[in-house]
């Protein structure tokens, strides 16, 4: 069933006859955040999602990781010192080394190694976006990067594979920044390389989805209330769970389509109905949660009326909290930026917009 992962075993109990001695160096990578499309909300154990997803990887969005790292067989207990932003983070430490401690069958060389892990975030504090996907991206990339130094060469394509499949057990969203401009997690009928294990990279895009722009108006400052491994655990009991399964991969049907032909109407038209979904999903859980507030609303009713009177190719998405996503070809990148300094930034926090774009994945630093 999970193929991937027992290659990955194989070639971890190879590595685990190889033990090195004294290996050291360091490493440092950059990567995305991303914005989902096509939403992922719900999964089945094993961090295998309920449906497949589909997301644009975005370029100023970053988070920045360095690892100073020495592996010795001959240690007998890893250790780990993690700092965030140069300072110590008891939170984020936790979870840093919940996570090295559950992937290290697929890193057999983990178990004796001191790692000093540094990492920041390139977009501003107090934005309420969820760094998740960058953060978890950058570590795995970071790894798999150490195991190259140590053991040698890997392909390209195996070894982003590799960082797709760990960074999605970091943070299932995190599968998806490895690739750009565009990314899809999870089995669909529609792409047939398409994998519950890690992301692929959507290639052959019509010239329309070139240079996508995502401007983020800041309508909150303050975190999300629901994190999203709470939300997850929401749709178990979520009455149209099934439903709104099924809706996905229906979605994710027409999104290929829509990408094939150039259908921009059609993207935007999905794009919007998932973020309602996922937003109506959180609404219907129990307990239930209303995270747009009304300035979100405002200023989905002014685009939409803008789009209606301007025919301007311009939609939306939200992530699992109150800000607004804008979406737009970079062709319009001028009357649309107009558009939202005039009518959708007196909306925002401190009239903050934080103005993005479609990037290529992760970069070594
Ligand atoms: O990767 P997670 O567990 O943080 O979940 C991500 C959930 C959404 O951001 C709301 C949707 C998505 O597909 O990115």
């Amino acid at each position: 069933m999970k193929q991937f992962e027992e290659k990955i075993l194989g070639e971890a109990a190879l590595v685990r006859k190889k033990k090195p001695s004294g290996s050291q160096g360091s490493v440092a990578w950059k990567s995305p955040s991303n914005i989902a499309i096509v939403k992922y909300w719900g999964k089945r154990p094993g961090q295998i999602p309920a449906n497949a997803s589909f997301s644009l990887t975005l370029s100023r969005s970053h988070t920045i990781t360095s690892i100073d790292y020495t592996v010795d067989a001959s240690r007998k207990a890893p250790s780990i010192e993690f700092l965030f932003e140069g300072q110590v983070n008891d939170t984020f430490s936790k979870r840093v080394e919940k996570y090295l401690d559950s992937i290290k069958d697929f890193l057999p060389w983990l178990r004796y190694s001191g790692l000093k892990i540094h990492s920041e975030n390139t977009f501003p504090h107090s934005t309420g976006i969820a760094s998740s996907a960058s953060a978890m991206s950058a570590l795995s990339v970071c790894l798999c990067d150490i195991e190259r130094e140590i053991y040698g060469e890997k392909g390209m394509e195996d070894f982003l594979r590799k960082a797709s499949f760990l960074s999605r057990l970091g943070s299932g969203s995190a599968s998806r920044s490895i690739y750009g401009p565009m990314a899809e997690w999870g089995s669909t009928s529609c792409l047939k390389e398409s994998s519950d294990e890690y992301a692929i990279p959507v290639t052959n895009l019509h010239a329309v989805f070139s240079g996508l722009r995502d401007s983020i108006l800041i309508i909150e400052k303050e975190r999300k209330k629901v994190s999203s491994s709470f939300g997850h655990e929401l749709m178990k009991t979520n009455p149209y769970a099934k439903l709104r399964f099924e809706a996905a991969e229906e979605n994710m049907r027409r999104l290929c389509r829509a990408m094939k032909q150039g259908d921009l109407n059609q993207f935007i038209d999905i794009m919007e109905n998932e973020a309602l979904s996922l937003h109506a999903m959180m609404m219907t859980s129990s307990p239930g949660y209303l995270l747009m507030r009304p300035n979100t609303l405002e200023a989905i009713e002014r685009l939409r009326t803008f789009r209606l009177d301007t025919g301007h190719p311009v939609g939306f998405t939200l992530d699992a909290g109150a800000n607004l996503h804008v979406i737009y070809p970079e062709v319009h990148e001028d009357r649309i930026r107009a558009f939202i300094e005039s009518d959708l930034k007196e909306l925002c926090t401190d009239g903050r917009v934080i103005h993005d774009e479609a990037g290529m994945g992760p970069e070594k630093q």
